[in-house]
């Protein structure tokens, strides 16, 4: 890792008390978080152990908090059985049957809302059916669905026959589904014929079709919803329609209690060789992580209107769309569309419409609004916010000042989150109704969990500004349990870095820099790994150095990511050709066709922004490319670092196209 990854660029000295009108309602003022982490700190097991027999309802109580016997390997309460689905509905129905679980917005203003009661009608029926496809506790099955009621619908049907959902979000092209079905094992795939978004039409089933036309030979059947008026091929005998499936099964369905440990979901997510891992999340630390956190963070109350942004192909739809706010019993806003359409003025649209309170978003898409002009959201009465949020990636203190001072009226309190697929659950924030923000810091660990910024040893770094990994020091309830099909890979890429401490704890990598300032506030400053962050999307720079690769044309690709104002981070890409290298319109046309053929491998959100076609790529003697070179040239920079251990010094004028 090159120094420049820990050097943070931020003199940022602005603090942001909670005001007196948050703090009199809060759920935890600070004197209440002082005395949570005081708690967690003198016994953490005792302390998640109290909030997992208090959270959540259990078929059998657990005895044991944390086995950590088997080291990475973490089990929480894993004598205990429960139900993630009865958790998150029925025991709502006596007191909230009526209350509205879901407000759905489609992007053309159709609406729709469900009650507790009648997401779990939806919700058993198609349990039913699962069950009568013959699919049974421990199944995978993969949803490829809309930003829409029925993803959350399907997952809870999942996770009420203890079958492992696996969501891949409805922008990955049909390579990366047909990778991820296969990886996954999964015999039923449920997708939709279709959905509007961005004004299009996005060909779901398509691409289902085409992922089964590559591969995946054990899937046997596709459930197919109908939500368009649009006719879809449906292959006899594998292609069946979600609501004939559902029309003649019983409302009610039996949830299949499981042990704590039972594989909840996978997630694939990107890291740092070309492929995608399988993040495996469990049912009842994960639970009790996105719970709390939802209650801690949000100030989540009866009441509110929660609105996280965030699609349910990403971690963050999993965990504050559908399990924290549910088990919590709150209302969640789902709107499938894109912020943009009819103008930049939806988002705020839907936060007067629907009376949103909490409204959490990613850096992205509060810049992209922050671009159109405040006059926008001027024009919407945003009163019922109470409180806004951020995730994904590093919020630059522009941005957080718009979205203060444009958004919150100078009121509100940001909670800027920090936290991963892997994590399962925020891990960094501020506590809205207790801590003092400042803009672009994710502020400190949530009580119960322990971070640190260790050096290249993995030794406590020290001393006001002083940069280093972000570690997680003690395991935690909701953390990924293991990679599928590859537990070494997960011991490796997560625990292996550095040795343990004396204590015999492990420490966790997050892949992250960071440096803790004098009040102990966390500064993320990127990731040090081979991981792009593209609009709050992980995007490793491998996968898309094999999709390049896989063209005929392409002998080498390396991929780097530039500052980019509005997705955060780009995509560059450095192509080396098989046989001579093209130039002018031969060179314009290959570089389109290179852009889409990573968009069908991999989908619309891996597309380079940029691809320079070259002779060669720079090289140490060894064969190693100079990544921290090409960032620098794909940034525009002057070369100013040593380049006397190239291997081709000459190829770096060429490749900053002075050559
Ligand atoms: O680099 C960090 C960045 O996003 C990475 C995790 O990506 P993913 O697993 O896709 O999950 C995103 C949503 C939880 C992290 O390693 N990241 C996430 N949130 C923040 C962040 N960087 C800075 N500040 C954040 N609030």
């Amino acid at each position: 890792m090159s120094s420049d990854n820990f050097q943070s660029v931020l003199t940022e000295n602005r603090v942001f008390p909670p005001s007196d009108a948050f703090v009199a309602k809060a759920r935890v003022n600070a004197d209440q978080l002082s005395a949570l982490r005081a708690e967690a700190a003198a016994d953490f097991r005792a302390f998640w152990g109290k909030f997992a027999r208090e959270e959540l309802s259990w078929e059998t109580p657990f005895q044991t908090v944390l086995d950590d016997s088997n080291a990475p390997n973490y089990r929480w309460f894993h004598d205990g059985t429960l139900n993630a689905s009865y958790n998150c509905l029925d025991r709502h129905l006596a007191t909230r049957g009526d209350k509205v679980a879901i407000r759905y917005e489609g992007e053309k203003g159709d609406t729709r809302n469900y009650t507790y009661r009648e997401l779990h009608t939806e919700v058993c029926k198609l349990a039913n059916a699962l069950k009568g496809l013959g699919l049974v506790k421990g199944d995978r099955v993969v949803l490829y669905l809309p930003h829409s009621a029925e993803a959350v619908i399907a997952m809870q049907a999942c996770a009420r026959l203890g079958i492992t959902h696996s969501v891949v979000f409805g922008g990955f092209s049909a390579t990366a589904l047909r990778d991820r079905i296969e990886d996954t094992g999964a015999r039923v795939v449920i997708t939709a014929d279709g959905n509007q978004r961005g004004g299009n039409f996005i060909e779901l089933k398509k691409g289902v079709d085409d992922a089964l036309a590559l591969g995946c030979p054990l899937v046997e059947k596709v459930v197919v919803a109908k939500r368009t008026t649009q006719t879809v091929p449906m292959a006899a005998g594998r292609d069946l329609w979600w609501h004939e499936l559902t029309a003649a099964v019983p409302a009610t369905c039996e949830p299949v209690f499981v042990d704590a440990e039972h594989p909840l979901f996978l997630l694939y997510t990107s890291g740092s060789t070309g492929k995608p891992k399988g993040i495996q999340h469990c049912t009842g630390g994960y639970l009790l992580g996105a719970m709390k956190s939802a209650q801690w963070v949000f100030d989540l109350k009866e009441d509110d209107l929660f609105w996280c942004t965030a699609d349910v192909g990403w971690i963050t739809g999993h965990s504050y769309v559908t399990y924290g706010p549910l088990a919590n019993g709150a209302t969640v806003m789902i709107y499938e569309g894109v912020p943009t359409i009819p103008d930049a003025g939806r988002f705020w649209k839907i936060c007067q419409d629907h009376g949103v309170t909490i409204f959490y978003t990613a850096p992205t898409a509060i810049r992209a609004l922050m671009k159109s002009g405040e006059e926008i959201p001027n024009k919407y009465d945003l009163s019922k916010l109470r409180l806004l949020g951020s995730v994904g990636e590093p919020i630059n203190p522009e941005a957080w000042m718009w979205y203060h001072r444009v958004i919150g009226k100078e009121k509100l309190p940001i909670v800027d989150t920090w936290w991963q697929t892997e994590t399962g659950s925020i891990m960094m924030s501020p506590i809205p109704g207790a801590t003092a923000t400042k803009p672009g810091s994710c502020t400190q660990p949530l009580p119960g969990l322990f971070a640190d910024v260790v050096d290249e040893l993995g030794d406590p770094v020290s001393g006001k500004t002083a940069g280093g990994y972000l570690v997680i020091t003690k395991p935690w309830p909701s953390m990924l349990r293991t990679i599928w099909g590859d537990n070494e890979r997960y011991k490796k890429a997560y625990f292996g870095q550095f040795p343990a401490r004396p204590d015999g704890s492990l420490l966790y990598v997050a892949g992250d820099s960071t440096h803790r300032d004098e009040d102990g506030y966390y500064w993320i400053l990127g990731r040090v790994d081979d991981v792009l962050n593209v609009s709050g999307h992980r995007l490793g720079t491998m996968e898309v150095e094999s999709a390049l690769v896989s063209h005929p044309r392409v002998a080498e690709a390396a991929v780097v990511g530039r500052p980019h104002e509005i997705k955060g981070e780009a995509v560059c890409a450095f192509v080396i050709c098989k046989g001579a290298r093209p130039t002018g319109d031969e060179a314009a046309a290959l570089i389109k066709e290179l852009r889409e053929h990573v968009s069908k491998e991999i989908g619309p959100i891996a597309k380079p922004d940029d691809i320079r076609l070259a002779d060669g790529l720079p090289k140490t003697r060894s064969g190693k490319i100079m990544r921290r070179l090409l960032r620098s040239i794909a940034k525009g920079e002057e070369i100013t670092q040593d380049i006397s251990t190239l291997e081709n010094p000459a190829i770096v004028e060429q490749l900053a196209g002075k050559a």
